[in-house]
């Protein structure tokens, strides 16, 4: 059979990721809370490190550096997503193989963990572990972004399909499965399935066996690592543009995607 040539990384970032934002939006906070602007950063579970690259290229005093786990994802992120940055910026990116868990001798200014990634933690004692490694790898003030989202729409058995174009390849459609929700363990399987332009089927392109953490109980572990404050960035989208502001309450909602933001100073 043939094989597609087709990366499932490509799509996976066509499907899920807004880079340029996360590097651009999120960071104001740090300058908001220290009156300086950011300009060293650590991306965990980095993937293929879109965020890593979008801050080195915004700026030629930014450096970041990647995390994760997976040698065919980061070799994805060098061969691909690092082919077009100049040599200045090269230097200025660092990827590495390793494990968030343990922390980094280098520090950095802000420390992001996206797309719910840290849902792979279930335990609340590696949950504790990761957050004592970020505060760890933080300058004496830095800022923890973290990506959660729930509400019962996440926890739902359903399928949401969405279509879009890719470049050198066509439309796209992308099938974001979740299977059967957990209320004692608070665990769920998630997966994200491919229809490529063709009719094949990439299935389980993508699966996450994620333990549901709620903002509460995230907040509370933040504190217990050390971080002294932590923030809730809410969602407030119009047809302009998404906007996340502070709030100490939320709206209930069916689905909310939020940002958890520890403080250390
Ligand atoms: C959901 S993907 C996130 C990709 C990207 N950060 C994003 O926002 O879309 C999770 C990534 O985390 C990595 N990962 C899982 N456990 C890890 C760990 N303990 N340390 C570092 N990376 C890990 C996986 O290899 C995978 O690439």
């Amino acid at each position: 059979m043939k094989k597609s040539s087709i990366s499932k990384f490509k799509l996976y970032e066509e499907a899920v990721q807004s880079p340029e934002w996360q590097a651009n939006y999120l960071p104001q906070y740090y300058t908001w809370l220290f009156g300086k602007p950011p300009t060293t950063m650590r991306e965990d579970f980095c993937g293929t490190a879109r965020i890593s690259c979008e801050w080195v290229k915004i700026s030629p005093k930014h450096r970041a550096t990647g995390l994760d786990l997976d040698a065919k994802t980061l070799e994805y992120a060098k061969k691909v997503n690092m082919a077009d940055m100049t040599p200045a910026e090269k230097k200025r990116i660092k990827l590495l193989k390793q494990d968030v868990l343990k922390p980094t001798r280098e520090k950095f200014d802000w420390i992001g963990a996206y797309n719910f990634s840290f849902y792979t933690f279930h335990e609340r004692k590696t949950l504790l572990k990761y957050f004592k490694a970020v505060y760890e790898s933080l300058e004496k003030k830095g800022v923890f972004f973290l990506e959660m989202a729930g509400g019962e729409g996440f926890k739902e058995n359903i399928s949401d399909k969405k279509k879009f174009k890719v470049d050198g390849v066509g439309t796209v459609q992308s099938v974001w499965q979740q299977k059967q929700y957990d209320p004692v363990t608070q665990v769920n399987d998630y997966a994200i399935h491919f229809k490529l332009p063709d009719g094949k089927w990439l299935e389980d392109a993508f699966t996450y066996h994620w333990r549901i953490w709620e903002i509460r109980e995230t907040r509370e572990i933040l504190e217990e690592a050390g971080f002294k404050q932590s923030m809730v960035l809410w969602e407030h989208s119009d047809d302009e543009a998404d906007e996340f502001l502070p709030q100490e309450h939320g709206d209930n909602r069916r689905d909310w995607l939020a940002y958890v933001v520890g403080v250390k100073k």
